[in-house]
């Protein structure tokens, strides 16, 4: 308990003080204290921002797209009727946002490919509107200098595959999803060198199937009022992670042995991860907080470096998870070029072992724990970081997603997603100095997307959604983030203007 309540001391650098002064729709920042700055970090390191497809593109049945797993379950009566029809209307802006990235002075944007538009039937034919299509965002990116980082499958299957054969519970999955990864590689891999094949494994598997909170929302033990009239908690988390672990491993090995000579790029996947902290001293509280680790990372990390599932895991589910062979073992063993994680949390971690005892158990009772938050969460990344280059033997990472939900109608002013910010990528500098191997960071998200947490928002910049044209506005956060990236050849940042906005048109959009 006393740990709970003490928060330890940053050990970062004081976090910026910022002061704000408004005139005659001027906003400036003026950034007094901040100890690092954009030339601390290597300068191949990234710095980027992120969406995804079905969160930012629209147009979700135009020009041949047909539906993904995600517009049916959005059209199914959950996210309170809210869609991703227009979202951000991005598959129509493209060039409009491209070029406030370079306003912003992005070095890298992630974004997913659709691969129900890419390829409509979830194999065969590609439609060529969806190819021109990621041909001119890949093209705008490169023409203004911004690294393009795809992921192949955020969440979004096509409904088809889903209809023929339950999507990822069927190893026909992995099948498909290869010969899409490979209509990607050829058609777009001379021009993009960073590949994820999965956005958050772990939650694909936990909140899809699992809970049944996500796309396909699938579930026998009703968490968070999810409709569970379809699914088995206790089963399918294990065979969807096990069926997308061979997708990665499938998908990789292509690459390498058809496209990585004449490409030079790399392949990973990505995976959700807090960072987990023992509640209390107790013997049971650490062992607990190290099962936590091997069923959210290790879950999906272990047999991508060395071979297996972790042991606990293995044990825990029983006859419910699937085996590897011998040689989808080797297969799997050194498929990743590099970790992807999400990371926006630190949580204390308590055992919860009577949990075991139970019939029936989900993923959440095989972890036997409970979880509770309070602890300051900058230092977390520092210590996830330095944790998965001890027991991931040094490989690459990179933060693909960080950032801060503020409420949907909130004000552009966003100093605490600033202060967020500032917080993380000081701590992300930390592990960096002690040797992690960490590559780059994207804030998530570049812009107001449709979200999974309907009524909160990440985006630098704010999206209009009652505006036809969804003008997009930046935030401080964007200016602040802009002022740091430019400083890279500067030893000060500390003004940024922003211009295009006065306070009154701000204030009629914002309530
Ligand atoms: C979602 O998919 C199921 C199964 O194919 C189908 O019965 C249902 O009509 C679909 N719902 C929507 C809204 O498209
Ligand atoms: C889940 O599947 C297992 C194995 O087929 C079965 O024994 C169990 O009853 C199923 N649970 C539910 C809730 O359907
Ligand atoms: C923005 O928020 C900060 C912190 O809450 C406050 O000090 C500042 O006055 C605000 N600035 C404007 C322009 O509203």
């Amino acid at each position: 308990m006393a740990q709970k309540l003490s928060y330890l001391p940053l050990s970062l650098p004081l976090l910026c003080f910022l002061v704000l002064m408004m005139n005659s729709g001027e906003l400036r920042v003026c950034s007094l204290d901040q100890k690092f700055s954009r030339d601390d970090f290597p300068s191949d390191f990234v710095f980027g921002s992120g969406t995804s497809a079905y969160q930012v593109e629209g147009a979700a049945f135009e020009d041949g797209k047909k539906p993904s797993i995600w517009d049916n379950f959005s059209h199914s009566g959950n996210w309170q009727g809210d869609n991703g029809d227009i979202a951000c209307d991005g598959y129509h802006k493209y060039k409009e946002d491209v070029q406030l990235m370079m306003d912003t002075g992005l070095e890298a944007y992630r974004f997913s490919i659709s691969w129900s538009r890419l390829i409509p039937n979830g194999r065969g034919l590609v439609n060529p509107k969806g190819l021109q299509y990621y041909n001119n965002v890949i093209d705008e990116l490169i023409g203004h200098g911004i690294q393009p980082h795809v992921t192949l499958s955020h969440f979004d299957l096509p409904q088809v595959l889903e209809d023929e054969y339950e999507g990822w519970l069927s190893r026909k999955a992995v099948r498909d999803f290869t010969a899409y990864a490979n209509v990607c590689f050829r058609e777009f891999g001379d021009r993009v060198f960073h590949w994820t094949t999965f956005n958050e494994a772990n939650m694909v598997a936990m909140a899809g199937y699992d809970m049944g909170m996500m796309p396909p929302g699938r579930c026998s033990i009703s968490l968070f009022g999810s409709n569970c009239d379809k699914g088995n908690s206790s089963y399918e988390p294990y065979t969807v992670a096990h069926n997308m672990l061979l997708a990665h491993a499938s998908a990789a090995r292509l690459y390498k042995k058809k496209y990585k000579a004449a490409q030079q790029g790399s392949i990973g996947i990505n995976v959700f991860s807090y960072w987990f902290v023992p509640y209390s001293n107790s013997v049971a509280d650490v062992i607990a907080t190290q099962r936590a680790n091997e069923f959210y990372v290790g879950w999906i990390v272990n047999p991508l470096v060395f071979g297996d599932y972790p042991g606990i895991v293995k044990k825990n589910a029983g006859t419910r998870i699937p085996a590897f062979t011998n040689a989808e073992s080797k297969y799997l063993k050194g498929s990743i070029d590099f970790l992807g994680v999400n990371h926006y949390a630190t949580t204390y971690i308590k055992d919860r072992s009577s949990s075991l005892d139970t019939d029936n158990r989900d993923i959440m009772a095989d972890m036997a724990i409970e979880m509770a938050y309070g602890r300051s969460p900058y230092k977390g990344l520092q210590e996830l970081l330095e944790y998965l280059k001890h027991v991931y033997k040094d490989t690459s990472i990179y933060i693909h997603e960080n950032g801060k939900a503020t409420p949907s109608t909130g004000s552009l002013n966003d100093t605490s997603r600033v202060e967020l910010m500032q917080g993380f990528i000081g701590s992300m500098l930390d592990a960096l100095r002690n040797g992690a191997n960490v590559k780059g960071y994207f804030s998530w998200s570049f812009l107001d997307v449709f979200e999974i947490m309907i009524g909160s928002k990440f985006g630098l910049y704010y999206v209009d959604f009652d505006d036809k044209d969804r003008r997009r506005y930046p935030k401080l956060s964007a200016y602040w983030y802009s002022s740091f990236l430019n400083g890279r050849n500067k030893n000060k940042y500390n003004v940024v203007e922003i211009k295009d906005i006065s306070l009154d048109s701000q204030q009629s959009y914002i309530s």
